[in-house]
C-alpha cells in the first residue's frame, strides 16, 4: 500500500463538487486515511508550491490556492501516486481524458480542480506539510 497527498482545489470546492469527487475516490478503491477542509494562506500556498517558485505562474497559482477553502486528503491504495494522477488526468483540463476529474471539474490549466503528488518524495513532503501522524488513520 502506498499513500499520496491530494487536494480538492478552491475552484472545485466553491462549485460544490467536493462530494462528487470524494464519491469517485471511494468508487476507484482508495482509502481516505486523512481529510480536512482548510483555507490556505498565501504564505502556506507559497511554502507548499516552493518547487515552482521560479515559474512564471507561481504568483497566480498561490493566489488561486489561497482564494478560498479547499479539502486536503491522504489517500491510500496500491500505487496510490500513479493511480490518483491517472484519475485526475492531464494538468490542462482541455487535454485531460474523458472520465478524469480535471476534465469533468476543471476549467483551465490554473483552475484545474485537483492536486496530486507526483513522486514518493513529494508525497512524503506534502503529507507532512498538512497532516501530523496522529491525523492519518
Ligand atoms: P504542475 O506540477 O506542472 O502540474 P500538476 O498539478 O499536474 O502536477 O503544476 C502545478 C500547478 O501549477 C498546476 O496544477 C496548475 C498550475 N499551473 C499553471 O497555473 N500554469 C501552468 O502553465 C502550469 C504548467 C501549471
Amino acid at each position: 500500500m502506498e499513500r499520496t497527498f491530494a487536494i480538492i482545489k478552491p475552484d472545485a470546492f466553491a462549485a460544490g463538487s467536493a462530494g462528487k469527487i470524494i464519491a469517485r475516490i471511494y468508487e476507484e478503491g482508495f482509502k481516505i486515511v486523512g481529510l480536512k477542509k482548510l483555507y490556505m494562506s498565501k504564505v502556506e500556498a507559497e511554502g507548499f508550491y516552493y518547487v515552482h517558485k521560479e515559474r512564471p505562474f507561481f504568483g497566480e497559482l498561490t493566489d488561486f490556492m489561497s482564494s478560498g477553502p479547499c479539502v486536503v486528503m491522504a489517500l491510500e491504495a496500491d500505487n496510490a501516486i500513479a493511480k490518483w494522477r491517472d484519475l485526475m488526468g492531464a494538468t490542462n483540463p482541455a487535454e485531460a481524458a474523458e472520465g478524469t476529474l480535471r476534465r469533468e471539474f476543471g476549467s483551465s490549466i490554473g483552475e484545474n480542480a485537483t492536486h496530486g503528488s507526483d513522486a514518493p518524495e513529494t508525497a512524503a513532503f506534502e503529507l507532512s506539510y498538512f497532516f501530523n501522524g496522529l491525523e492519518l488513520l
